[in-house]
């Protein structure tokens, strides 16, 4: 089972993630585990804060070492039985790691459990990420608020590619996999404001609607996104 912790400020943004169908499977299935930690709750300030001006000045505020710092212990020894040596701690960061496929499958199948921390404000002191190795991953080139939505993406693409939450199949085809983009879907009615289905998949011959789909995915991949065409990693 894979064991995920994650470190944040609103807990509570992730209630509705974790009452998902393939998030309950999974956990069903055993295949993860998820706890998540308030930061703040590791905080010895006495008005509870957890973030503090940068030094040298600048605007913005950053997450001080010492609650961030205690919340990591805190998950090594309370939730992941001290096991360093198979856990990993990710930061999600503008400046970490692209997410992709590769990435996402790459997590989903290595064994490793990971810490993951959700930053906020102008993001966390530098000496924490050099303490604990940390890996830096980003979900794409603008900036968010904060770490949760990046998290739950980074999550929700990992968790639906282990064996068993999603439907038999159900990997098989979707962009991406095969490094090409799906080909388009229809379903009922067959004719919507005079715009008919593709005659050949009402045909029932699955060899023809198989070669027909192949094309329609090399053209929909051309179309959107040419380069992964070229792409050759
Ligand atoms: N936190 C803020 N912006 C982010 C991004 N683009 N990716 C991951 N985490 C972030």
């Amino acid at each position: 089972m894979k064991k995920i912790v994650i470190l944040t400020l609103f807990k509570n943004m992730f209630d509705e993630f974790l009452n998902t169908n393939a998030i309950k499977k999974a956990i069903e299935l055993n295949k993860i585990s998820i706890d998540l930690v308030d930061i703040r709750d590791f905080t010895k300030d006495k008005h509870k804060r957890v973030d503090f001006p940068p030094y040298g000045g600048g605007t913005g505020m950053i997450i001080s070492c010492e609650p961030l710092s205690l919340a990591i212990d805190y998950s090594f020894s309370n939730l992941l039985d001290n096991d360093k040596e198979n856990t990993k701690v990710i930061y999600m960061s503008p400046r970490g790691k692209l997410l992709n496929y590769n990435l996402s499958k790459e997590i989903s199948d290595d064994g490793y459990n990971y810490v993951i921390i959700c930053g906020h404000y102008e993001g966390i002191d530098e000496r924490v990420i050099e303490e604990y190795n940390i890996i830096e991953i980003s979900i794409g080139d603008y900036v968010l608020t904060g770490g949760e939505l990046a998290c739950l993406v980074l999550l929700d693409s990992v968790i639906r590619l282990m064996p068993g939450v999603l439907s038999e199949g159900a990997l098989d085809e979707e962009s991406h996999t095969n490094k090409l983009l799906e080909y388009p879907q229809y379903t009922k009615p067959s004719v919507f404001r005079g715009k008919k289905v593709p005659e050949i998949l009402l045909s029932g011959n699955h060899q023809k609607i198989n070669e027909y789909r192949k094309l329609e995915s090399i053209r929909i991949t051309k179309k959107y996104r040419p380069e992964m065409l070229k792409d050759d990693k």
